[in-house]
């Protein structure tokens, strides 16, 4: 065993980082602000290879590994949180081409992925189907050479930028995880629109939209895996996703921990510097030693991805306890600053906000739990 960082991976966060601090740190209060999404820093990221991390080398990316792209993206979330959620979901996204498209589909979309000339989306999420995707409504009906989908799809991370989404709606019969299939879904579809877009707590320079479906034309050469493999495909990519957010709340929860002691050595109270107070350093103490708690599992998740073991479990404990850790880090860090802390000019203010969804989106901690109780229970 070893908790050493390969060379590759160390030049790889060190990358990331410098990036990061560079064009994304100066720039994120203001696109929070602004609710802008930050279209150039996400094409340069594209031009880095950030956006398809683990795509191969025969299809034009990295194959850089999930510690690599962990290690990444959590560079990227310390200066940027949304910019964080763009990264992750466009790699959530090409997971599931690489494990269930057709060579044909694999060579249509992992290449642009891989070079950041795509962007890609999930859509799962509808109005009644949140943490129960099973209940979605949306429905793909067989029409010979093309299916045609009516419904609509919620909270969709990049849905009006991203050029390929993988789109999981009802097919069969059956009412519940067996009737679901999975597709490529390209922007110029007919029938295909993007509709309301989100005014949200946080993350307010992601992209976050509704989808909407009208007799919309899906060719049958976009089915995704098999028909009825929709639910599986979905699970499969969400465990990978799980360890994107892992990363991304691994990202704030740092952010929170520097703000915090910059912030405690500079404020004097009581005719001292409040990082002097134990009351102080013990928030800090705390933060720090969780931090290091959730990037070893979040690393051990993401080494057992790249080394091919099942990694449904670890996936799943390293999303609860960083984003769950994120928000400690997050509300412990506000309380640093005081009242401060509270206002908008103050960076902590926007990570408070920007950490809040991290143990809701991609399985709330309630389903991480049962995900976890059920594994545990059956070893
Ligand atoms: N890998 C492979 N197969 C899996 C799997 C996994 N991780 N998890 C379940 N399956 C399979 C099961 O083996 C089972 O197969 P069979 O039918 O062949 O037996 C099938 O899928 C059904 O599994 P369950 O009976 O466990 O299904 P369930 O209905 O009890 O659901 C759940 C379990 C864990 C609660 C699941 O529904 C879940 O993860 N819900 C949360 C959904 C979610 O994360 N949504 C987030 C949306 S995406 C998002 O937020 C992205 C964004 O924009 C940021």
């Amino acid at each position: 065993m070893s908790f050493q960082l390969t060379s590759e991976q160390e030049m790889i966060r060190l990358m990331a980082r410098d990036f990061a601090r560079r064009e994304l740190e100066p720039f994120a209060g203001q696109w929070d602000r602004e609710k802008r999404f930050p279209a150039d820093a996400v094409g340069k990221m594209g031009g880095l290879g950030l956006m398809g991390m683990m795509i191969p080398a025969e299809y034009g990316g990295a194959g850089a590994g999930a510690v690599s792209y962990s290690l990444a993206l959590q560079e990227i979330a310390y200066a940027c949180a949304s910019t964080a959620v763009t990264m992750s979901v466009t790699n959530l996204s090409s997971d599931p081409i690489l494990q269930f498209g057709t060579g044909e589909q694999k060579s249509r979309y992992l290449t642009p992925l891989a070079r950041g000339e795509m962007l890609g989306a999930f859509a799962v999420t509808e109005p009644e189907a949140g943490s129960d995707p099973g209940s979605m409504t949306t429905r793909a009906e067989e029409r010979g050479d093309h299916y045609r989908v009516n419904g609509s799809k919620l909270f969709i991370t990049n849905g009006s930028r991203a050029d390929v989404v993988i789109l999981i709606t009802r097919t069969g019969s059956d009412k519940a995880n067996r009737g679901l299939s999975a597709f490529l879904l390209t922007r110029e579809t007919p029938g295909f629109t993007v509709g309301r877009s989100e005014e949200k707590m946080g993350l307010c320079a992601s992209d976050t939209v509704e989808l909407l479906f009208d007799d919309c034309r899906i060719p049958r050469e976009n089915l995704l895996g098999k028909e009825g493999s929709g639910f599986k495909i979905a699970m499969v990519a969400l465990d990978s996703g799980r360890i994107g957010i892992a990363s991304q709340s691994l990202g704030i929860a740092r952010a929170c921990l520097d703000e915090s002691i910059g912030y405690a050595k500079a404020r004097r109270q009581f005719g001292r510097s409040i990082a002097s107070f134990q009351a102080i350093q013990w928030m800090i103490a705390d933060t720090a030693a969780e931090i290091e708690a959730a990037a070893w599992l979040t690393l051990a998740a993401a080494d057992r991805k790249d080394q091919g073991l099942p990694f449904t479990k670890e996936a799943s404990m390293a999303k609860l306890f960083a984003s769950e850790m994120a928000n400690r880090a997050a509300y412990r860090a506000v309380q640093v600053h005081g009242g401060y802390g509270y206002m908008k000019e103050y960076k902590v203010e926007r990570l408070y906000r920007d950490a809040r969804v991290t143990s809701i989106y991609e399985g709330t901690s309630e389903v991480q739990r049962i995900v976890i109780a059920r594994e545990v229970m059956q070893e």
